[in-house]
């Protein structure tokens, strides 16, 4: 998938600017606070109706402005062309819109444009909770399956009737039916993220072997409570303490994902270079999955190039990224002679764009 025009309107600094993009790579170079990141933060606005960081719409809107409007033309591998207008007043809300029809749900245009994001801000995955990497998965599983994420939707609603349940001095009975709900819920969800983070592995693997140049070994393994017993069983041996603390203690609300280098954590025993490197290559994957589900190469967001690699490693994912595998490509940083040095050293072609005040220029 090709963005070839976005147009943009009060957005974050930018005031207006339409922008005519390469169906490859995109470079957007300018000093700190630009507006580089707020470019890729509209296409991606384009793609999922949201930000990419936890901004809430409102503050998106340019300060002092009533309104934004994120206007782009998206082209398909298969020729097909659409026009896809997100726009958010104060007054009235978010609209979206494609080619001139507005959608009832939101949710209705997720999965259709595919999107992956890398930015400095990924870290959390590895340096926050067990929540982080759960939304993680959850959001990409998301886009790949619709029923998966109102199976999600189902079983957090009866988890929460279940622990509120629990307050309450409920009879047995009752609180089978609620196991019997959670149990059909959570073996779909289970069964999916086993699934996916098993084809995720050999592809996380395979890149981190590329971007490193094989030096270090990496591995990320799905642990969840449902790999010991079914949770119906879980949820009866552990009955006796869910009445005493007063909520759910087992389920796949406490599922995690496990990173390792080397076989040792990867959050305590990793280098920011080789961390960094863990989530770029667990990002190619999650790119190469959306591929194949869609039939459509996402297109690929790299925010802050050079954010905590070597030379030697960026020369190295932009050779990847710049080979057919990979769509269209946007990167910022703000070193533009190093950035083009290093693209040159890659053999990559590409069109820049400086960035200064929220303007862009050739
Ligand atoms: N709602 C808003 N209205 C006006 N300006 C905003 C708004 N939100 C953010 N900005 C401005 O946008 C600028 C930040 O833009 P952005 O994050 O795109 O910078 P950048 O070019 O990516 O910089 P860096 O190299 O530091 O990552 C800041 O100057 C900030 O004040
Ligand atoms: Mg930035």
């Amino acid at each position: 998938m090709i963005l070839d025009t976005l147009n943009i309107i009060n957005f974050k600094n930018i005031a207006e600017e339409q922008i005519s993009l390469s169906a490859d790579v995109n470079c957007f170079v300018g000093d700190n606070g630009a507006g580089k990141t707020n470019i890729l933060d509209a296409v991606h606005y384009l793609a999922l109706a949201k930000s990419m960081h936890t901004l809430t719409d409102s503050q998106s809107v340019r300060h002092g402005e009533d309104s934004f409007l994120v206007d782009g033309r998206f082209r398909r591998d298969d020729g097909r062309v659409d026009q896809v207008v997100c726009g958010y007043t104060r007054r009235g809300g978010k609209t979206l819109k494609r080619n001139g029809k507005e959608y009832d749900k939101l949710s209705d245009h997720v999965g259709g444009f595919p999107i992956v994001v890398v930015s400095p801000a990924d870290s959390a995955l590895i340096s926050d909770s067990a929540e982080e990497r759960r939304r993680y998965i959850n959001r990409l599983i998301s886009q790949i399956d619709r029923g998966y994420l109102a199976q999600l939707i189902r079983y957090n609603t009866t988890l929460q009737e279940r622990n509120k349940l629990l307050k309450t001095n409920p009879t047995e009975d009752m609180l089978l039916i609620y196991d019997a709900m959670l149990s059909a819920s959570a073996d779909t969800l289970f069964k999916r993220r086993e699934e996916v983070i098993a084809q995720l592995r050999p592809m996380v693997d395979e890149y981190y072997a590329l971007l490193s140049d094989q030096r270090e070994s990496i591995d990320l393994e799905y642990r969840s409570d449902l790999q010991t017993a079914p949770l119906s069983e879980l949820l009866l041996q552990s009955r006796r303490k869910d009445f005493v603390n007063e909520f759910t203690s087992v389920g796949v609300h406490r599922d995690d994902v496990h990173f390792t280098i080397g076989g040792y954590p990867l959050r305590k025993f990793g280098s920011q270079g080789q961390q960094k490197s863990f989530l770029i290559a667990l990002k190619l994957a999650e790119y190469r999955l959306l591929a194949e589900h869609c039939g459509d190469r996402p297109i690929l967001l790299l925010d802050d190039l050079f954010d905590k690699l070597d030379m030697r490693r960026v020369a190295q994912l932009l050779r990847l990224v710049g080979g057919d595998m990979f769509g269209q490509i946007m990167i910022t940083d703000c070193n533009k002679h190093r950035l083009q040095r290093t693209l040159s050293e890659a053999g990559v072609e590409y069109r820049l764009f400086h960035i200064s005040q929220g303007k862009a220029s050739l």
